[in-house]
């Protein structure tokens, strides 16, 4: 079974930037097959990566009522399906989750869809699982057995308060989340006094930053990849130590 990697926080703090940056360490360090997971409905992993999918499962999860031909069970379907969806490169794969819900009962498909996942994570040493703000999806399709959650804060008061209630969600639910790790994004001049001020009154450790990086920015706007900027580059440094010491 991969170790998986999950990887949440507030809106636009960087989860996505580090889901790619993470892989990009992983494929440096030899550490393949790796699996890149894109859990947001709102896609855009593959950007970071720069490639691009067809299907998604929820795609696949949508035509379950309809399109399963006679002699095939549900399941053996759906995993071929699951499969087809996977798009393969020669250093890692990227499967897209696609939109969770539709109008219906979707709990069969979904426990489908579930098993599925972990059937085809099997096949990786690493998972990597870039997830949507909030987290109400965790206890959806994907997310159960993380060995590692990074939640994702930028430098604000708020980004803190957020990763504060997930962390507290995480308690409340009683995911399966083996260790969870506090990571600022976007990080100019240094952690601000205040900032680790309220940290220290919200209890958050902060196990390290990722500076803001003037190469991810200009690759954004080119829209070029960004998961394998040279370790020249700040972001891909500072992110490198911290994988260094939590991995
Ligand atoms: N370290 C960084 N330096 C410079 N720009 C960054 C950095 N991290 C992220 N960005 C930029 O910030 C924006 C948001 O990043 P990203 O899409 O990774 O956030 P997100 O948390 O995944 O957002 P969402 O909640 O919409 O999924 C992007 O334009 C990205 O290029
Ligand atoms: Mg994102």
């Amino acid at each position: 079974m991969g170790f998986r990697i999950a990887v949440s926080g507030k809106g636009g703090t960087g989860k996505t930037i580090i889901s790619g940056l993470i892989l990009g360490y992983l494929l440096r360090k030899g550490k393949g097959p790796i699996l890149a997971v894109d859990a947001d409905a709102n896609a855009n992993l593959n950007e970071v990566l720069g490639v691009k999918y067809e299907q998604t499962i929820g795609g696949v999860r949508e035509k379950l009522r309809t399109d399963v031909p006679p002699g095939i069970t549900k399941n053996i379907w759906f995993e071929m399906k699951a499969e087809e969806a996977l798009v393969e490169t020669e250093h890692y794969d990227l499967l897209v989750m696609g939109l969770p819900e539709g109008q219906g009962c979707y709990c069969v498909a979904n426990a489908l869809a579930s098993k599925c996942i972990d059937v085809l994570t099997q096949n990786y040493n690493y998972v990597i699982i870039d997830n949507e703000a909030g987290m109400e999806h965790f206890s959806r399709l994907t997310t159960h057995d993380i060995d590692l959650l990074f939640v994702i804060s930028d430098s604000s008061i708020r980004g803190l308060q957020a990763a504060r209630r997930i962390l507290d969600l995480i308690k409340k639910l009683n995911l399966s989340i083996s260790r969870s790790e506090v990571l600022l994004s976007q990080v100019k001049d240094g952690i601000n006094p205040s900032l680790k001020k309220e940290a220290d009154r919200l209890e958050i450790e902060i196990a390290g930053f990722v500076p803001f990086d003037e190469n991810i920015f200009q690759s954004d706007l080119e829209g070029k990849p960004t998961y394998n900027l040279p370790e020249s580059s700040p972001s891909v440094r500072e992110l490198g130590k911290i994988l260094d010491k939590t991995l």
